[in-house]
């Protein structure tokens, strides 16, 4: 079998269209989303995270601001700075790029953002909305891998997801929003993680495998079902002598082996990475409509 490929950037592209569209739409009555990111420090990673973030929302058309702070921050700054964000109403979103320094409390910083302008969903507010199935907004990345899965005509109902990884960010949020008796979701979910023991039992039984762990090519082909579809959440970077920099991009899944044994695969990168940045921008704009109502 040979894996259908799971275009991310053409359905980030599609759904970039739509809320133009929808930009345009509020432009029209005075109201312009815009989105705020705070960077502290000098993490290379973050720098290009915020980067493309800023450059989407100039081509939607929403406003942004990037605040970057010096590495030696401290939490009384920024905890103060977030305040001011929280009460300014021309800000529709307020983003905090992690990881943050080791001298900021990263709960006490989630815990000080508005959890209506927490377009992330990291606020306890917003995680607990989103487990009784009321969320306001939608973590990005989880949205992201379930928008590609509608998108590509594959309903998580009734099949069994196995989730590999519990992070705050991707793994327990994604698990939260398939288990819903809600359209694209209504899935039997298993989430494994570094205490499972034998990870490939589950995995083998999988008819969709969702890889967040975080470890380079951990996802062999021997050990998927044939024909489940698989969706490779993570972003690692590996030695590759044959390139230029000496390094190139891989996922969480061995590409290669994966896509003969599945029926649909995300690559790395163009995968699940561009539907994280669409659904922030999907978040700022509803942050914003939400704003307006009140
Ligand atoms: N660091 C890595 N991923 C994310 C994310 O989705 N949001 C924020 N704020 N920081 C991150």
């Amino acid at each position: 079998m040979r894996a259908f490929i799971i275009d991310g950037k053409k359905i980030a592209e599609d759904i970039k269209a739509e809320i133009k569209v929808e930009v345009a739409h509020l432009k029209k009555q005075n109201i312009i989303p815009k989105l705020v990111a705070v960077l502290v420090g000098d993490n290379p990673a973050s720098q290009v995270y915020v980067r493309n973030k800023g450059k989407t929302c100039v081509e939607l058309g929403m406003d942004n601001e990037t605040i970057s702070m010096p590495s030696d921050t401290t939490e009384k700054a920024l905890l103060e700075l977030i305040h001011k964000l929280n009460n300014d109403s021309s800000v529709s979103g307020i983003l905090i790029q992690l990881p943050l320094p080791k001298q900021i409390n990263e709960s006490a910083v989630i815990n000080s953002i508005a959890p209506e302008k927490d377009v992330d969903c990291f606020h306890p507010v917003n995680v607990g909305k989103l487990s009784i199935g009321e969320p306001v907004f939608l973590p990005c990345t989880p949205a992201g891998v379930q928008e590609l899965l509608v998108r590509s005509g594959i309903d998580p109902a009734g099949k069994h997801t196995v989730i590999i990884g519990r992070s705050n960010i991707v793994g327990k949020p994604l698990a939260n929003m398939l288990i819903q008796k809600a359209k694209g979701a209504n899935s039997t979910v298993t989430v494994c993680h570094t205490g499972t023991p034998d990870m490939t039992y589950f995995i083998k039984q999988a008819d969709i495998v969702v890889a967040a762990a975080g470890k380079a090519q951990m996802i062999t082909g021997d050990m998927i079902k044939k024909g489940a579809v698989v969706i490779d959440v993570g972003i690692n970077r590996i030695e590759d002598k044959s390139t230029k920099s000496g390094t190139r991009l891989v996922g969480d899944v061995h590409f290669e082996s994966v896509k003969e044994t599945a029926s649909a695969i995300t690559p790395v990168p163009g995968g699940v990475g561009p539907m994280t940045i669409i659904m922030l921008m999907k978040n700022t704009l509803q942050a914003a409509k939400n704003l307006q109502k009140k």
